[in-house]
C-alpha cells in the first residue's frame, strides 16, 4: 500500500521534527521516525542512548511503542518515515525491521530521507524477507 504525497510529506516533517530531539550524545547519529496509524493518527519518536550504550532505543521501535500505547493495533500500521540527517538515506537496522514486520501491516512500505534528493524505500517482503511471526510460535 502507498501513501498519498501529503501523507508521506507529513510523515516526513514529523520525522524530521522527531530527529530533532534526539538524544545521542555517543554516536552522535541523530534519528528520528514516523509511523501511521490504521486511523490515520500518526506517531513520533527519536532515538535515545545511554551511557550503558546496549539500552539504546531505535526512533523506529520508539514510534511504533506510541502507536501501540495509543490503541493502534499490531500488524495495521501502513507507513513508516525514516530521517537521518545528511546527503545519504540509510536503512533501518535489523532489530527495528523485526519489530516493523510484526506490528506493521503484511503490506506495509517503510521510507527512509535525509536532506538531499536521495530516498529509499522497501516493502513489508524487502526489509524482512522470511521473518519470524506469532505464528511460528504456536505452528
Ligand atoms: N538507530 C536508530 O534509531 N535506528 C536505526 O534503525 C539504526 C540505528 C540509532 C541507534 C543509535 O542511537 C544510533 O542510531 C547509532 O546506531
Amino acid at each position: 500500500m502507498k501513501p498519498d504525497s501529503e501523507q508521506l510529506a507529513y510523515l516526513k516533517e514529523m520525522a524530521i521534527a522527531a530527529a530533532s530531539h534526539s538524544y545521542s550524545p555517543y554516536s552522535k547519529f541523530r534519528v528520528g521516525a514516523a509511523v501511521m496509524g490504521d486511523s490515520g493518527q500518526a506517531y513520533s519518536a527519536c532515538n535515545v542512548e545511554n551511557a550503558s550504550f546496549g539500552l539504546t532505543q531505535c526512533a523506529e521501535r520508539a514510534a511504533l511503542t506510541a502507536a501501540i500505547s495509543a490503541g493502534e493495533s499490531p500488524g495495521s500500521m501502513p507507513y513508516l518515515v525514516l530521517y537521518i540527517p545528511g546527503q545519504q538515506a540509510h536503512p533501518p537496522c535489523g532489530a527495528c525491521r523485526q519489530v516493523m514486520r510484526e506490528l506493521m501491516s503484511r503490506d506495509s512500505v517503510v521510507y527512509s530521507f535525509c536532506d538531499s534528493d536521495d530516498m529509499r524505500s522497501w516493502s513489508a517482503s524487502d526489509y524482512l524477507p522470511d521473518p519470524f511471526m506469532p505464528e511460528n510460535l504456536t505452528g
